[in-house]
């Protein structure tokens, strides 16, 4: 048994950290896993793992659509599965070895378990009982069930199984059109996988800029995804080998069915609370099975405070990492802060698409008068360069006082150019702020400047 000013359960992006944060801060902590290796969901079985598969089948892509157009002759590579799966682990391996050195370099205790919270002041991992001044808990999430739907993580998958497949589907079948569904559907599309998205609503993406969904969706189709749109999944039979996904069209309510090698139930995600004895303790949770916190990250049981996945917002790494850092801060005494209206999202296909801040959806709801700057990226050279000329910027400002509200990119490198956005926002900045700052020429975050440029006297390549 040992003493801690801070216990953090869970080491995904928000639980470490929160750790290395308080440590830094000259707080005695340690973080309890119950995983093999530290970095959560994220690491192991998240964003870095999909993103090493959306590399890796994104240079075939290139070498079968764009190397020859360039004068780069011969024939592109064929798949070797398992060479591409024994990459996407070697960058696991190496990412998470890098938190475990990062862990003992802080003076980090990792204490390997499952934990739970008999009383608030205690930590218990497997027998032993660890005493904490505070407790933050970073459990995460899972993937959330759909009725008649059973996942075996071979025929019928979610995200962790489609990252390890046997080999790669004729015929996947992913039930959901959002972020995990499109990017794990395009890293099977581009292996020759046949893709079929099943979506319940009429749009892809929900909660996305609509101008954005529709192009989105329409450069998914050319890539050979289709998308069989307002359909609810009703149940999925399986065998050993192939399974059938039974829909119905909400329009009609008539029945349909798909056959599959494998199916993706890409449905969301649901806060993972399991075993910590939240109950007994008498903690708040929300209606969705969220933990219920306040401003500062502060559950309603003194000393225990909750972050990421775990508790209300977006389910984004970033997010986590953030309030990860703040309620560590609040606990040192200092003042952490997240702004909730700076997070930007993206998703890794290709083109990358980005959001940050209000849709022109938010803002008419709202009532609120903005004014809209676009740039297509056909008007970016080093787009075009690299056949990337698809998708746009479109910045959304106050129309009294120039003010960027939000933006919504879709297009090369947009997980990257959103950024400079968000410091623009953080920064209460105007759309001629960004307009007239000088940008390096060629670069795709001109594009950003033209529809700032737009928002005014217009851009000058459109
Ligand atoms: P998690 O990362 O889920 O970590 C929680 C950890 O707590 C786990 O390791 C778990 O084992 C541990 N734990 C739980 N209970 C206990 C207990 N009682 N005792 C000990 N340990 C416990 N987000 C992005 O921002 N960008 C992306 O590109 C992205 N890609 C994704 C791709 C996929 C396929 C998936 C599934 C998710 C992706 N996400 C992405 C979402 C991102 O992974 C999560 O938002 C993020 O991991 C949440 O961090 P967290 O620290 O709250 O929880
Ligand atoms: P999601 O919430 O993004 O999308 C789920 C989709 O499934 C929705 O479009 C929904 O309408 C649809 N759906 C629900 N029930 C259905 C049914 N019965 N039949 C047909 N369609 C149905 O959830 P997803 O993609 O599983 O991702 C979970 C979380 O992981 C997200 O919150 C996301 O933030 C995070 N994530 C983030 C990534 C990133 O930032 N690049 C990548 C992957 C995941």
């Amino acid at each position: 048994m040992a003493n801690y000013d801070v216990i953090v359960i869970g080491a995904g992006p928000g639980g470490y950290v929160a750790a290395i944060r308080c440590a830094q801060l000259g707080l005695k902590t340690a973080c309890v896993e119950g995983r093999e290796t530290l970095g959560g969901t994220c690491l192991n079985v998240g964003c870095i793992p999909s993103k090493a598969l959306l590399h890796a089948s994104h240079q075939l892509h290139e070498a079968e659509h764009n190397f020859a157009k360039m004068g780069l002759k011969g024939k592109a590579p064929s798949v070797d599965w398992k060479q591409m799966l024994a990459y996407k682990d070697d960058v696991i391996g190496q990412n998470t070895k890098g938190i475990e050195f990062l862990f003992k370099k802080n003076k980090i205790d990792w204490l390997k378990g499952w934990g739970s919270i008999p009383e608030a002041g205690k930590v218990k991992v497997g027998d032993e009982v660890h005493e904490a001044k505070n407790i933050i808990i970073a459990s995460g999430s899972e993937p959330s069930s759909l009725p008649n739907v059973e996942v075996d993580e071979k025929v019928v998958v979610t995200s962790t199984g489609a990252l390890e497949l046997g080999k790669v589907p004729k015929k996947l079948v992913v039930i959901g059109a959002g972020v995990i569904g499109l990017e794990l559907g395009s890293v099977y599309a581009r292996l020759g996988s046949e893709v079929t998205v099943v979506e319940f609503l009429d749009a892809i993406t929900p909660g996305m800029d609509g101008e954005v969904q529709k192009n989105f969706q329409r450069i998914l189709k050319k890539q050979g995804l289709s998308f069989i749109m307002g359909a609810a999944v009703q149940s999925v039979e399986a065998s050993k080998t192939k399974a059938k996904v039974n829909y119905k069209l909400r329009k009609d309510d008539s029945e349909h069915q798909l056959d599959a090698d494998c199916v993706l139930v890409a449905t969301g995600r649901k806060p993972y609370t399991d075993g910590l004895g939240l109950e007994a303790l008498g903690v708040e949770m929300t209606e969705r099975g969220q933990i219920r916190t306040n401003a500062h990250w502060q559950t309603n049981v003194k000393g225990i405070y909750a972050i990421g996945d775990a508790i209300e917002g977006p389910m984004l790494a970033h997010k986590a990492e953030d309030e990860g850092m703040a309620a560590a801060e609040v606990i040192a005494g200092k003042h952490g802060h997240v702004n909730y209206g700076v997070i930007p999202g993206v998703i890794y296909t290709h083109p990358e698409v980005s959001n940050v801040g209000e849709t022109e959806e938010s803002l008419k709801a709202a009532g609120r008068a903005y004014k809209v700057g676009k740039f297509s990226f056909m008007g970016n050279g080093r787009a075009k360069a690299v056949f990337a000329g698809e998708g746009f910027v479109k910045l959304l400002a106050d129309k009294e006082t120039d003010r960027i509200l939000g933006a919504h990119i879709i297009g090369p490198a947009a997980g990257d150019l959103i950024h400079e956005i968000c410091v623009a926002m953080e920064f209460g900045a105007s759309a001629e702020d960004l307009a007239l700052t000088c940008h390096a020429h060629p670069t795709y975050s001109e594009a950003v400047r033209e529809a700032a440029l737009a928002c005014g006297d217009g851009a000058i390549h459109a």
